[in-house]
């Protein structure tokens, strides 16, 4: 049921079927080069899209500005203590400011760092640095199909043996993403993370949690492992926190703001082993870098009311029903896409639904591109913008051809999501009419493609 009512409004509107069908071929096929004007249903991201709440427009009004030392810091860090229990805390414009600054001073060249799966930005700064960023995803995590609980989990088993292969000295970091954003929006078990633990401090590594989505994956928990069904939402959330030295955290997430992050650190005495982490060196190191990058560390690239409202933010994601209408209407929405046709990823994750763009549209080969065929069908039926993760997003890369549709927080209701049903449901129709799609230009760096290249529909 939902949790909230409308007190703004923001009027979207669907153009006709011939703009709809100029805006597409204006755009080059590329939904990142369409207007949001022109979108009616807007899935691109869950990122910093979502509606702030009326305490947290007010806590905008109160916002310090003080360069040094305001008060909306000092309210930041005691929401990022009682939420998720670090008491240390370096703002950053967003998360991947806080991945600089974080990964620039654990990473050096020639290192390895292990992930349960890198998101885009996170193995971007792991490689920035010189280092070798390795995926550990476990056994059917990249099957649409296979039903398990927890396939956002690490495996141990690969991590061990990538620390035997290059040596457990050349392992500064291990990361874990909860929830795991490379691999459909799945959730971690806090058992695994334990497991992670005990390796990290086998090998004296670091082990950060990239924590963007903390709350979802907390829901997930009390879902599905036993331990936890009689806990709080809250004590989850923290819970699986108390295994990592660190986390990274993108306020754009489950901050429920529009912009901000930080780096969350502890201090020495949370843990007694400390698994050879120097926590007040890291801390110190990680504040001169973030001053260099992001800005003074009370403020980190953020105005002072953007941190007032990520700390008033942070408690209300870990509000039950606030985190029980996200993952339920994410479930909704899968449930509604499935009655359409569409072939989805299960079971569902917690911020979007991944439609198998390869078993929608089978008669497309990988290399015309069936997931961005996919996402410009979705558009031109009904405006409706979602992203391809697959070989457009990653050329060469041996990976499911996606299509992620990404619930805004707060934003949506449910005639939108029936929109989006139908609309599928009318692409499914005729999808043996959908030709596949080619480059005709790209930038020079191949890993950034999908964001401005244009494409024209195969003869
Ligand atoms: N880590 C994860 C798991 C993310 O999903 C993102 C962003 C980041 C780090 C970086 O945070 O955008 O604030 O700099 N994901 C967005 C997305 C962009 O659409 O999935 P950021």
């Amino acid at each position: 049921m939902r949790s909230y009512k409308a007190k703004t409004v923001e009027p979207i509107s669907l153009p006709s079927r011939e703009k709809r069908n100029r805006i597409l071929e204006e755009a080059g096929y590329n939904a990142f080069n369409v207007d949001a004007a022109d979108v009616y249903v807007d899935l691109l991201t869950d990122s910093g899209t979502g509606a702030m709440s009326g305490e947290q427009w007010a806590a905008m009004m109160r916002g310090d500005e003080a360069y040094a030392g305001s008060r909306s810091f000092h309210e930041l860090r005691e929401a990022v203590a009682d939420v998720m229990g670090f008491s240390r805390v370096v703002p950053a414009h967003q998360g991947r400011g806080a991945e600089n600054a974080l990964y620039g001073v654990l990473v050096e060249e020639g290192d390895t760092v292990l992930n349960n799966a890198h998101f885009d930005t996170t193995r971007a700064h792991i490689a920035n640095q010189g280092a070798d960023p390795v995926d550990c995803p476990v056994e059917g995590a990249r099957d649409p199909t296979h039903d398990a609980p927890f396939k956002g989990n690490f495996d141990l088993a690969r991590g061990r043996t990538v620390v035997d292969d290059v040596g457990a000295e050349n392992v500064p970091a291990i990361v874990v993403t909860i929830t795991n954003n490379s691999t459909a929006g799945q959730p971690v078990s806090v058992e695994n993370l334990r497991q992670v633990r005990e390796l990290a401090d086998e090998i004296d590594a670091t082990l950060v949690v990239d924590a963007c989505r903390f709350v979802e994956n907390a829901y997930f928990v009390k879902e599905r492992e036993d331990e936890f069904a009689d806990w709080s939402i809250a004590d989850i959330a923290r819970e699986q926190l108390t295994y990592a030295d660190a986390a990274v955290m993108s306020g754009k997430k489950e901050g429920l703001t529009n912009i901000g992050g930080f780096v969350a650190m502890r201090s020495g005495e949370y843990r007694e082993d400390d698994g050879g982490v120097d926590h007040d060196a890291l801390f110190e190191r990680v504040k001169q870098r973030a001053i260099l990058y992001e800005g003074f560390p009370t403020y980190g690239g953020m105005a002072g009311r953007d941190v007032a409202a990520l700390a008033v933010g942070l408690r209300e994601a870990v509000e039950p029903p606030y985190v029980e209408d996200r993952v339920e209407q994410v479930r909704e929405l899968g449930d509604r896409l499935k009655e359409a046709g569409a072939p989805i990823y299960e079971p569902v994750g917690g911020h979007a639904v991944y439609v198998d763009a390869g078993a929608f549209l089978p008669e497309i080969p990988r290399e015309q591109l069936p997931g961005q065929a996919l996402v410009c069908e979705l558009y031109r039926e009904g405006a409706v913008r979602g992203v391809e993760l697959g070989e457009f997003a990653f050329p060469g890369a041996d990976r499911m051809q996606l299509v992620r549709l990404a619930l805004p927080r707060r934003t949506y209701g449910r005639e939108q999501l029936e929109h989006v049903a139908e609309t599928a449901a009318a692409v499914a129709e005729r999808r043996e009419e959908v030709s596949g799609l080619e480059v005709v230009a790209e930038p020079p760096m191949k890993e950034l493609r999908h964001f401005s290249a244009e494409l024209r529909p195969v003869e």
